[in-house]
């Protein structure tokens, strides 16, 4: 067994984009600038939003964080990410989600200029990454690309199972699996003979947020199986009061895998590198 170390890869991808911003810089163009938009006092919210900041500092890019009453009406939301569409200092914007009932997201994404939607949920982002062209990819699935890519996994021809329809992991993550030449099966709550699907499965994508779903008998020899789940579990014994638990039955499945991601340290860590490609590219595209 193999772990594919989301951390190192990581470390790796920062370091190169860290030297493109120099780049950028001595070439006297705009040094990359992330701009996040957080609604409320969601404790994982600010959490996510606050490491994303420090991502972007890490690399060397500007960051903003516009952080909003959880009352602010749908309208006045609105305006504001009108107004960072409408400047040119910032490249790439993110809406924490999820938002306040009142608040519809589909709207809310729809509202980012898909220029400047890093996340890849704007429906032209969706619909040129359906056709294989240039776009913002989901931060998921864009890292879990990358971490294969990094470790010479082999695509072409393997059976990938994917376990969740989600619109920013599950479905974008099938229609890479299938550009990258993989035979794709996409596994959902309906699905009927799961155990069977997956024992047919090269690679296994698990994003269904139910800690330890997947488990050895579901899972071939040799397989490899990423883990996007990231599920807190409260543990008393734990500093934080709370485990971060995968979907994958991590103890047992391991042994059976050629390749398999760690919870935390695995998917974790490359979603927040798509993100900074994704903004990088922002700035290259303008
Ligand atoms: N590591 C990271 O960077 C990262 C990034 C994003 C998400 N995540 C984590 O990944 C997990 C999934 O995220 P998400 O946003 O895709 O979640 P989501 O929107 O809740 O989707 C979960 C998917 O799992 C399916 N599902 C639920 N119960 C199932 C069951 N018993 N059997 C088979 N499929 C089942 C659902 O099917 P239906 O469509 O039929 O309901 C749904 O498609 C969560 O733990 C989330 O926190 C991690």
């Amino acid at each position: 067994m193999n772990l594919l170390n989301g951390n190192e890869v990581a470390k790796e991808l920062k370091g190169k984009i860290k030297k493109a911003v120099e780049q950028l810089q001595q070439a006297g163009k705009k040094t990359p600038h992330l701009a996040a938009i957080l609604v409320g006092s969601d404790g994982a919210s600010m959490t996510y939003v606050n490491a994303k900041a420090k991502d972007c500092a890490e690399v060397g890019f500007q960051s903003t964080v516009l952080h909003f009453d959880a009352n602010i009406s749908k309208e006045a939301l609105i305006q504001e990410i009108i107004q960072i569409n409408n400047n040119p200092e910032i490249d790439g914007l993110i809406v924490q989600l999820p938002l306040p009932k009142h608040i519809p997201e589909k709207e809310i994404t729809e509202t980012i200029s898909f220029k400047k939607d890093v996340d890849g949920f704007h429906p032209m982002n969706v619909g040129y990454m359906f056709k294989g062209l240039p776009c913002f990819l989901p931060a998921t699935p864009y890292g879990i690309v990358q971490m294969l890519e990094h470790y010479n996994i082999e695509t072409t021809g393997k059976h990938c199972v994917i376990i969740g329809r989600s619109d920013i992991v599950g479905k974008p993550m099938g229609v890479l699996m299938l550009q990258k030449n993989c035979t794709v099966t996409t596994c959902h709550s309906k699905t009927v003979n799961m155990k069977e699907i997956c024992l047919q499965a090269d690679i296994i994508i698990a994003a269904v947020g139910i800690p330890e779903f997947l488990k050895a008998e579901m899972v071939k020899e040799g397989a490899i199986v990423i883990d996007v789940g990231i599920t807190r579990v409260e543990d008393s014994n734990h500093p934080k009061g709370y485990l971060l638990k995968g979907d994958v039955d991590f103890a047992n499945v391991a042994p059976k895998c050629s390749w398999i991601t760690p919870v935390p340290g695995g998917v974790g860590p490359m979603t927040r590198v798509g993100l900074l490609l994704n903004t990088l590219q922002a700035v290259q595209n303008s």
